[in-house]
């Protein structure tokens, strides 16, 4: 079962259990149902059913609150379609988060630095789910010789990347990670989430030359030991796992 749906999961049967209470106490004291307690009971038993299945924090913190924001945006009456217009801004920004457990986020200022010191020269380089460009765009700089490409399937995103990247010579193209052909990079970077990395590390073996690099900011490939790391070990989120197909 994927995270998703262990977390819907449990948010429903906290949903089911608490109306099959209310819904017999409500009807044997013949008055309407009072919302706020039965969403603060939902609230509650998700949390207790997210702490006994020892979900990590996070989740017990959204199970806990869910259903009582639920209810209290309700109160609001807020015309539904500003919801409507915030899931669609939401969806534009962070669509990677919805499809495929990738959310935005953007490799931070000494990424850059430690990519120009460690390419061959003249290397064509990829840079899956390229966000706004926030790497390619120092790296360009830093390292005018390599050939830049990123690709980003978030419409927002993809715009920002586009209208930042125009002229400085990074091909920057719209599309989907894993409908798009490695074999012409000899090195393709990427900062997602742990959620890809096994399937991506088979694509970049299929499709890659033997010898070419494949550098992970911050997810390692699990059961593979790369052959160089950079940046401080302190840090993880910030440290770069670099691989090499092998032949
Ligand atoms: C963590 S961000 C990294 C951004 C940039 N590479 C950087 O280092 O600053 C990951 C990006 O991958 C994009 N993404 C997720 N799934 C994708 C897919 N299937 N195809 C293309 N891009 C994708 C997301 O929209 C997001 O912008």
């Amino acid at each position: 079962m994927s995270a998703h749906h262990r977390q819907l999961s449990l948010q429903a049967a906290a949903a089911l259990l608490i109306f099959s209470l209310a819904w017999p106490y409500y009807y044997l004291r013949a008055t309407a149902w009072d919302w706020a307690p039965v969403a603060a009971a939902i609230g509650g038993a998700a949390f207790a059913a997210a702490r006994l299945t020892r979900q990590p924090w996070w989740w017990q913190i959204i199970h806990l609150l869910f259903a009582p924001l639920l209810w209290a945006g309700l109160q609001l009456q807020i015309s539904p379609l500003w919801y409507l217009g915030m899931f669609m801004a939401l969806f534009l920004i962070f669509r990677g988060a919805a499809s495929g457990q990738i959310p935005l986020y953007l490799s931070g200022a000494n990424t850059a630095p430690r990519l120009a010191a460690l390419l061959p020269r003249q290397a064509r380089m990829l840079d899956i789910g390229a966000g706004i460009g926030s790497l390619l765009l120092p790296l360009g700089s830093q390292r005018p010789d390599l050939h830049l490409s990123g690709i980003e399937n978030a419409p927002l995103p993809w715009l920002a990347g586009w209208l930042r990247t125009r002229g400085k010579g990074i091909a920057w193209c719209w599309g989907d990670l894993w409908q798009h052909r490695l074999a012409p990079y000899q090195t393709v970077y990427c900062f997602l989430s742990p959620a890809p990395m096994i399937a991506l590390w088979h694509k970049a073996c299929q499709e890659m030359h033997p010898g070419a690099l494949f550098i992970s900011k911050a997810f390692p490939i699990p059961g593979q030991v790369p052959e160089a790391l950079a940046g401080p070990a302190e840090n993880p989120v910030d440290r770069l796992y670099i691989y090499r197909i092998p032949g």
